[in-house]
């Protein structure tokens, strides 16, 4: 397998080192071949050459199996261009429709959600990735004065949104799930969102073993606290999903355990933990690795590796069970001595 690794900024470099050492641990227990080639695009990278990615970086990237990235942001670039083109360029330009993200809590002492433990928490977000807010068009007018006028708009498509509520449906099936939830605003976004509307309608009676329920984003929000134990897929938009998953990233332990993959599929997708670069935490070996070594998991389980993905995720629920784990998630172990953990049970267990 070749594999792509940036590792971009901030604590992204430390918790990819983890990722990294984790999956030599898989390659000497399970064999097989990982072939890494550490691009160095980061803003480190483009205050030194000007350069957020080579002009052919999406055609390089397409050549991979899979993409990993640790994280992206940093104060010295305050506009964030080189995230914009490293992160979102990539979810755009290799047209990563789906961005799949998994909210499992694995122990319930890592809860902040009173009595809740893991058979509550358990389901998967299905975050739409190629549009929404997130394509950049708009302007400004009037700039810096007080008479400007700031727009941006929303896009959405219905092939866009067909794709992605499609492939909710068909993972839950192909699961033998019985639970879709799609949210959005209709109730005020009336032009936009009745397009989400209108695909879930159209699709939910193409599945008939599935109960297929709508929520509005603010009232899932509410429902994600107190009853997590509904869910077991839910389906939305870009803002939105990038909202719900840093609030159900709180429900498995918080920001440094969630994990990430966004994908076309069959096609070279990108893996990433839910968290960013964190620069008051970056340097000092504290940032929990976990989110990042669970992405790499959720990279081989894609490429068909599920054994390899079974061992690694068995390992992170091993440290987590005996606390051997970084201080955000109640543990006394550095960054580098939790990846250390973690791959020696990879060999192990
Ligand atoms: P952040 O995720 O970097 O950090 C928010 C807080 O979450 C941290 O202060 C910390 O308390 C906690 N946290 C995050 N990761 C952790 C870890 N691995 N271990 C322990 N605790 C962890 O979000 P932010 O502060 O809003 O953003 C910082 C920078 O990262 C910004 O430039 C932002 O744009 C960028 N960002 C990048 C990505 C990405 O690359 N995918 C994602 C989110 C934010
Ligand atoms: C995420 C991040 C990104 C997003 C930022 C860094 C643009 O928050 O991956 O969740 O909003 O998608
Ligand atoms: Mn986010």
């Amino acid at each position: 397998m070749k594999i792509a690794v940036i590792a971009g900024d901030g604590i992204g470099k430390e918790v990819t080192a983890e990722a990294v050492k984790v999956l030599h641990a898989v390659e000497q227990r399970f064999g097989g071949s990982y072939d890494l080639e550490h691009l160095p695009w980061s803003a480190e990278h483009f205050l030194a050459t000007g350069e957020t990615l080579p002009s052919n970086g999406y055609d390089l990237l397409r050549q991979f199996d899979a993409v990993f990235i640790g994280a992206l942001g940093d104060p010295r670039v305050p506009d964030n261009r080189h995230a914009r083109d490293i992160l979102l360029g990539t979810r755009f330009e290799l047209d990563l429709y789906v961005n799949y993200r998994p909210v499992k809590l694995l122990d319930e002492r890592l809860c902040p959600l009173k009595e809740r433990g893991p058979k509550d928490v358990n389901f998967v977000v299905f975050r739409e990735n190629t549009e929404g807010v997130y394509v950049g068009i708009g302007g400004r007018f009037k700039a810096n004065t007080v008479d400007e006028v700031a727009i941006q708009e929303e896009i959405n498509t219905y092939k866009g949104v067909h794709r992605i509520v499609k492939h909710a449906f068909e993972w839950a099936r192909a699961r033998g799930l019985t639970k879709v939830c799609m949210a959005d605003k209709s109730n005020a976004m009336t032009q936009g969102h009745a397009l989400w509307q209108r695909v879930f309608k159209e699709l939910a009676p193409q599945y008939p073993g599935v109960t297929a329920t709508h929520y509005y984003i603010d009232a899932l929000a509410m429902y994600m606290v107190l009853d997590p134990g509904q869910f077991e897929v839910i389906v939305t938009n870009n803002l939105f999903g990038d909202i719900i998953t840093d609030l159900a990233a709180t429900f498995q332990g918080g920001l440094g355990m969630a994990a990430s993959g966004n994908i076309h599929p069959g096609r070279t997708s990108m893996f990433e933990p839910v968290h960013g670069s964190a620069p008051r935490f970056a340097g000092r070996n504290i940032a929990n690795p976990i989110g990042a070594i669970s992405s790499m998991a959720l990279l081989l389980e894609t490429l068909g590796a599920k054994d390899e993905a079974a061992a690694i995720d068995a390992a992170v629920l091993r440290a987590v069970q005996e606390n051997r784990v970084t201080s955000d998630v109640g543990g006394s172990l550095g960054t580098r001595e939790a990846g250390d953990f973690i791959a020696a049970g990879v060999t192990r267990l």
